[in-house]
């Protein structure tokens, strides 16, 4: 794969490596891992030339705050040693692949105190000349909250107080319209029981369009009042 983007990258781009003899190793940038759990570190290089059966890959480790590297895992000549007496005692397990180029390695039952850097070093004799790449390992007690939650959560309430203040609106908009309603709606309703009781006949049933639209107008005289 890695091989694949830089033939085409060259054939592409016309980029063309500096120095052609050499090696380039690949880790990742920083993961992030839960306490007790395991990780794999990968580790990968890219050479001209063919897979070496000499090929080495060594890992050493940094803890955070502190200035010294120790090894950790070697694999050469076919064998695979691992640390047997540093901090990740029985716990380094080799996971790679060297005549695939792959030097990962796994770090098992994650400590609190594994924080740290570790860096990978590879040669394909006789391209021994590379710089070692490094990988940050953060260890966690709980899934971090990632920032995406953070501003998702943040936007989703943003959003429902608009809504909330939406609904409000209209709830106080509606309320207030039915009050002025049913306000005219008596004033009329007694202003009609004086006047029957003045004419003292038969009192034609009330027609409700008519009533709406008494009350409608009314409340427009009101704004048209209001205005004024
Ligand atoms: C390891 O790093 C994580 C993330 O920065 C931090 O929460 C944790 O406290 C660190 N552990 C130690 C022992 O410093």
């Amino acid at each position: 794969m890695l091989t694949f983007v830089a033939l085409a990258s060259v054939l592409l781009l016309g980029i063309v490596p500096e120095q052609t003899e050499g090696i380039a190793i690949y880790t990742g940038w920083e993961r992030h891992a839960l306490l007790g759990s395991d990780i794999r570190l990968s580790c990968s290089f890219f050479s001209w030339r063919m897979t070496s059966e000499d090929v080495t890959f060594s890992w050493t480790y940094r803890p955070d705050g502190s200035r010294d590297s120790i090894s950790i895992f070697h694999y050469g000549g076919g064998v695979a040693y691992v640390d047997n007496k540093g901090p990740f005692r029985d716990r380094v397990e080799f996971v790679g692949n060297p005549s695939r180029r792959d030097g990962s390695i796994l770090i098992k039952n994650l400590d609190y105190n594994d924080n740290g850097t570790f860096t990978c070093d590879a040669k394909n004799p006789p391209d021994i000349v590379g710089r070692p790449s490094s990988v940050r390992l953060l260890v966690f007690e709980k899934v971090p909250i990632q920032a995406g939650v953070i501003t998702g959560a943040i936007i989703g309430v943003v959003l429902g107080l608009l809504v909330l203040i939406v609904v409000i609106y209209y709830l106080m908009r509606f309320l207030v319209a039915r009050r002025v309603f049913s306000l005219s709606v008596s004033k009329h309703g007694k202003k009609k029981k004086e006047g029957s009781q003045a004419r003292q006949g038969p009192v034609p049933p009330a027609d409700p369009t008519k009533v709406k639209a008494a009350a409608s107008e009314k409340k427009k005289q009101e704004s048209r009042k209001d205005k004024k």
